[in-house]
């Protein structure tokens, strides 16, 4: 079966809309693994927008099952990841205006800056994987960037208008999984994966994990409603 990461991100997102201490994305990462997830990711980003650098601290001393770090390339993000030792580093494009991160890493156009970040990471045991776009070049470079891991993104698949066009890009996923495998790369998949539009990528052979953030805490605080409210009302009472 297909592991899940469940991306904490959106918990610390809520938090920063008031600059408080709720939700806590660690609190809510202990909370996924009792309830199954295989591993926890989370996006120490530039502009540190959601998760700091107490929240990653605090994942590594407490994450049970794997800590899964994305992160730019940049020489500070570099040096938080070298110190801290999450499980995995998931190396990812950042630029400071997007809303999340765009497209794929641009591997083989900057394979020797990459080349330094997989090398300087793995350096200290951490496992590296590549977030590109399902492209042949892209995971060659990918190959010759001396990372474990690729991840595909899988954003273009989830903002498909129809069917066909669904399934156009599942057959790309399909392909840049098996050319992957062939390379000797192990295969992760994720973003924009939503209820209804994972179970096609959860069933591609070979990919052995899907990392899922935005829906999965966008449903919580849908189901998580109805008992807030009661608790608040008891409280009153
Ligand atoms: N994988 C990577 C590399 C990402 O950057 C993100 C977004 O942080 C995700 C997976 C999760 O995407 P989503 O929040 O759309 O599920």
């Amino acid at each position: 079966m297909v592991k899940l990461g469940v991306n904490v991100d959106h918990v610390a997102t809520l938090r920063q809309a008031r600059r408080t201490i709720e939700p806590d994305p660690v609190f809510a990462a202990s909370m996924c693994e009792l309830a199954g997830a295989d591993s926890i990711v989370c996006h120490l980003r530039e502009d540190r927008r959601h998760i700091n650098e107490r929240d990653l601290r605090l994942l590594k001393e407490t994450v049970q099952t794997r800590l899964n770090l994305e992160m730019s390339i940049s020489k500070e993000i570099v040096r938080i990841a070298q110190d801290i030792k999450p499980d995995q580093a998931t190396l990812v494009p950042e630029k400071r205006q997007e809303i999340t991160t765009e497209g794929g890493l641009n591997v083989s156009g900057k394979l020797s800056l990459i080349k330094k970040a997989v090398r300087s990471l793995k350096e200290k045991d951490i496992t590296v994987s590549l977030f590109i776009d399902p492209v042949r070049a892209q995971i060659k470079a990918a190959k010759q960037s001396g990372a474990e891991f690729i991840e595909l993104h899988t954003g273009e698949y989830a903002n498909s208008k129809t069917e066909r066009q669904a399934q156009g890009h599942i057959e790309k996923l399909i392909q840049a999984t098996e050319y992957a495998a062939s390379l000797g790369l192990r295969v992760n998949a994720g973003h924009g994966l939503t209820y209804n539009n994972t179970r096609p990528i959860a069933l591609i052979p070979r990919i052995e994990e899907l990392n899922i953030g935005h829906s999965i805490i966008s449903r919580a605080v849908l189901v998580g409603l109805e008992t807030a409210v009661r608790q608040m009302k008891e409280l009153l009472s």
